[in-house]
């Protein structure tokens, strides 16, 4: 291996790193504002300056030098001081003195560095230039003043998110970071505000909320889609401030979405804080705890078992799912379902609901096949790691479905099942071409594809084409992409009816009829809430959706900042979130209120506390245990062998920012429902 010397030491590494990296790698820190290790190299804030020998006598960009073999590297000489101390006179000459007042205070990279680098005095005396304030949507707030041209935003927008909305306008003094007044066009917007070294780009929904001492910082997981992202919740008192990813490089990487980050002011909004029953007058009107139990006691007394049925909603935890099947079995009942889509699985073979090439594993892939999906809103991080496979070039990716603007390229292969029969039948054609030759190919199913009444056909077609062309001795191509957090727990638990005839569009049509009496909605809005008129309707959850409004009961419960609960991401890891906050007011979690009412029915279930829960959870599913693990599952026979229909594939989410009832309630969705779908949606029709 190459050498070098640092400090006189010698140091070896691997051709191709920069001299940054061997100073890291060394454990010398180097001061940098433009260079991030996700992106591409930019070397222009020169704040990483170095002393390099062999080699001219002058400070040299440590991110932008390829280290060389026989080096000489000074990190800390006088050249190297008096070169940053420079560059940091530099960079203050037009910065304004706002960090009392600035958002970023006390997380900014250039108020440390210049308290390493920066002189107590200025030399200049001409007025600072004032670049006007820009528009970049209702997530970003912009001070340009601040903005020392470091590029990230620039280039984290182009490359990562795949928008061109960001650029650099004019040169020299007169240079300017903007979107052209236009609300950025990326799920991923967000992160722009973490990679700005400094307070040019800061969040708005945030804006002189607090200040980072003030906040306590919970380490968590994310629920607003089923790739379960590492999130920070930062809180003061009882309300989240704000959300921000953790690092992990098996999921998120250091990206989250704008619903997980800005979605957060929803959970103030709209909340049931108190336990409400539906009186004679047809109006609901609050209640005790133990009112509300008796009234659901009530209403579940002289039903039979299988006229009773739950639902589990997208953002149910496993433990609470666990308790109320028990629960449910306790009674008589198997009428439960967490698929409140209607998806057409099971959970016979577990391969056949994972997705099994695991995220990161999206980085050895030569070839994908997206049938039915939408992972630019159904899974924006994971959507941005295809985009970095593909920006390799060694991605090939083809799309069977709606055409949509995905943030990279791909070959449009077809609308719907019609061009899904070629593939199956194995029909040569260019792209089935690549899928034979590619080593690491993969499938991604569409959770809206397998929600049809003809899904399990599409399901058994994926198998297939997955059979002849994904699955090799060491990598399994097929991936299902759900978009609900609680899917792959509530299958793993068997959250499903023990009759496999039996699925949630039939508990619903059975309600609608009189056969079901009595349904139980575990956070479950996106169903026909309109054909549960007839039946006696209890609904447990944190917000006032579709669910509360047409219950006979209500229980509230606890959202996922506000719990300790265990949610099994898409690839089948299992995380728990952890309590941020506390629920409001009456407002219990979710499995607590599932114990009281068992022993209100007079069928206590066996655990006092949530531990006593957890261990019966892990002695019936041992997996339960084993966190943040993603097992290799065996490959098996799934889905139906009916020759497929026709039809085209369509996706079902149609708004990104509102999918839950969380979003739903948020402000900061609604502005960004707003700004981005809907301006662009009549920007699409005005321009024909
Ligand atoms: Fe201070 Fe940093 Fe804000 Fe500049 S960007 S005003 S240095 S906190
Ligand atoms: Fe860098 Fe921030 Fe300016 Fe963008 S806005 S160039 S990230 S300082
Ligand atoms: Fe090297 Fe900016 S970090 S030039």
């Amino acid at each position: 291996m190459p050498k070098l010397k640092l400090y006189g030491d010698e140091v070896e590494f691997e051709t191709g790193m920069t001299v940054m990296q061997v100073c890291e790698q060394a454990g010398i820190e180097i001061p940098r504002f433009c260079y991030h290790e996700r992106l591409s190299v930019a070397g222009n804030c020169r704040m990483c300056l170095v002393e390099v020998k062999p080699g001219p006598p002058k400070p040299a960009a440590s991110c932008a030098m390829p280290a060389g073999d026989g080096m000489e590297v000074e990190t800390d000489s006088e050249m190297v001081r008096t070169a940053r101390n420079g560059v940091m006179e530099f960079m203050l000459i037009n910065h304004p003195l706002d960090c009392p007042v600035c958002d970023q205070g006390g997380e900014c990279d250039l108020q440390d560095q210049s308290l390493a680098f920066g002189s107590d005095k200025s030399r200049y005396t001409e007025k600072k230039r004032i670049p006007d304030e820009k528009y970049m949507g209702p997530l970003i707030k912009t001070i340009m003043t601040r903005c020392i041209h470091c590029t990230r935003c620039v280039r984290f927008s182009t490359e990562v998110a795949g928008v061109t909305d960001m650029g650099l306008l004019n040169r020299g003094e007169h240079a300017e970071i903007s979107s052209l007044e236009k609300a950025i066009s990326s799920e991923l917007s967000g992160n722009l505000v973490d990679l700005c070294p400094v307070g040019a780009l800061t969040s708005k929904p945030y804006e002189n909320k607090a200040r980072p001492w003030e906040l306590k910082k919970t380490e968590s997981i994310d629920v607003m889609d089923a790739m379960g992202c590492n999130i920070r919740i930062d809180s003061r008192g009882n309300e989240v401030l704000r959300i921000l990813p953790r690092l992990n490089e098996d999921i998120n990487e250091e990206w989250i979405s704008d619903k997980t980050r800005h979605a957060c002011d929803g959970l103030k909004n709209q909340r049931l804080d108190r336990p409400y029953i539906r009186g004679d007058d047809g109006k609901l009107v609050t209640a005790s705890w133990d009112q509300a139990l008796n009234a659901v006691k009530q209403g579940l007394s002289g039903l039979k078992g299988n006229e009773i049925a739950a639902i589990a909603g997208d953002q149910a935890d496993v433990e609470s799912m666990f308790a109320l099947k028990e629960l449910m079995n306790s009674i008589g009942s198997t009428n439960i379902d967490c698929r409140q889509d209607g998806a057409k699985l099971d959970n016979s073979v577990r391969a056949s609901y994972l997705f099994n090439s695991t995220i990161a594993g999206i980085e050895d892939a030569d070839a994908i096949l997206i049938i039915g999906a939408n992972p630019r809103w159904e899974a924006a991080v994971l959507n941005a790691r295809i985009r970095k496979q593909w920006l390799t070039g060694k991605l090939k990716i083809g799309l069977i479905g709606e055409k949509l603007d995905l943030a990279y390229d791909y070959e449009y292969l077809g609308a719907g099942l019609e061009t899904l029969a070629e593939f199956v039948s194995g029909k040569k054609s260019e792209f089935s071409d690549i899928l034979s030759k590619a080593e690491r190919g993969m499938l991604i199913l569409g959770n809206s594809a397998i929600c049809r009444d003809d899904g399990a056909d599409i399901l058994g077609a994926a198998h297939k084409i997955a059979d002849r062309w994904m699955i090799k001795d060491d990598w399994n191509g097929f991936n299902m992409l759900h978009t609900a957090a609680s899917r792959v727990g509530g299958l793993d638990i068997g959250f499903i009816p023990d009759d496999k005839n039996i699925n949630v569009n039939k508990i619903i049509a059975a309600a609608k009829t009189g056969n079901i009496k009595a349904i139980y909605l575990l956070g479950a809005d996106e169903i026909d809430t309109k054909a549960l008129e007839k039946s006696f309707v209890i609904y447990q959850g944190h917000h006032g959706d579709a669910g509360a409004t047409c219950a006979d009961v209500i229980l509230p419960g606890s959202a996922y900042s506000e719990k300790s609960a265990s949610y099994v991401n898409l690839e089948g890891r299992v995380q728990m979130t952890k309590r941020a906050i506390y629920a409001p007011g009456d407002a219990k979690e979710d499995w607590a209120i599932i114990r009281a009412l068992s022993e209100t029915l007079g069928k206590k279930l066996d655990y006092d506390n949530l531990s006593q829960l957890r261990i019966k959870l892990r002695e019936k599913f041992p997996h339960m245990a084993e966190i943040d693990i993603v097992p290799d599952e065996k490959w098996a026979e799934f889905g139906s062998s009916n020759k497929l229909k026709t039809g085209k594939l369509l996706t079902n989410i149609d708004n990104f920012y509102m999918t839950d009832p969380i979003s739903r309630a948020s402000i900061t969705m609604a502005n960004c429902t707003k700004e981005v779908i809907l301006n662009t949606r009549e920007a699409k029709i005005s321009n024909g």
